[in-house]
């Protein structure tokens, strides 16, 4: 399976895309996306205004700007749901956000996508709910395209614990995976 997952900032990423934990208004914030947007430059924040925002569940995809200096070609911009107690559709939108953002690095040529954990910060989606949900809808893109090499970066090593473990949970209960 081509899925790494790695402790790490997300700005320091050299794969082709890079996605950001975004808003719905795709105004820009703090977190990973005002890490993505201070490495990137105003230029970003330009690009992804005119858009008008993107509904959750979703992503758009502009250029990398200042990201390019480090072979960064494109920034996807996932927006995914805020938690709500699990009864909202959290599950679906979150797969969703994931599963759009890898669409749009294969539409755009990317052989390699680096991904946060989204939602599981100002949004408050616990870690440990979210990790199997993400793990599984990269992995279902993955079972159709194996080139792509998706990352995983995880800012502390707590969530990269709970990733590993669920993805070791996964891998047991998916043998083909
Ligand atoms: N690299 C990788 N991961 C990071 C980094 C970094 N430099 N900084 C923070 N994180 C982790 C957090 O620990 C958290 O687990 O990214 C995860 C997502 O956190 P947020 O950026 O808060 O994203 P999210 O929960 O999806 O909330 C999105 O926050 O900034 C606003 O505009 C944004 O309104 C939107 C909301």
């Amino acid at each position: 399976m081509p899925l790494e997952l790695v402790q790490g900032d997300i700005a320091a990423q050299t794969t082709c895309a890079v996605v950001t934990a975004a808003n719905k208004e795709l105004m820009g914030g703090g977190g990973v996306d005002g890490v993505i947007h201070r490495a990137a430059g105003p230029e970003l924040l330009r690009a992804i205004r005119p858009l008008g925002g993107t509904p959750t569940g979703t992503a758009v995809i502009t250029p990398a700007f200042g990201l390019a200096q480090q072979g960064v070609k494109y920034v996807i911009h996932a927006v995914g749901p805020i938690w709500r107690g699990g009864q909202s559709g959290e599950a679906e939108l979150l797969a969703g956000a994931y599963c759009h953002s890898l669409r749009l690095a294969l539409e755009h040529g990317c052989g390699s996508v680096a991904f946060p954990s989204i939602s599981t910060g100002v949004y408050g989606y616990p870690v440990e709910k979210a990790a199997p949900v993400a793990l599984a809808a990269i992995a279902e893109v993955l079972a159709k395209r194996p080139d792509l090499r998706v990352r995983l970066v995880l800012y502390d090593v707590g969530n990269l614990h709970v990733f590993q473990r669920a993805w070791e949970k996964f891998a047991a209960q998916n043998p083909n995976a």
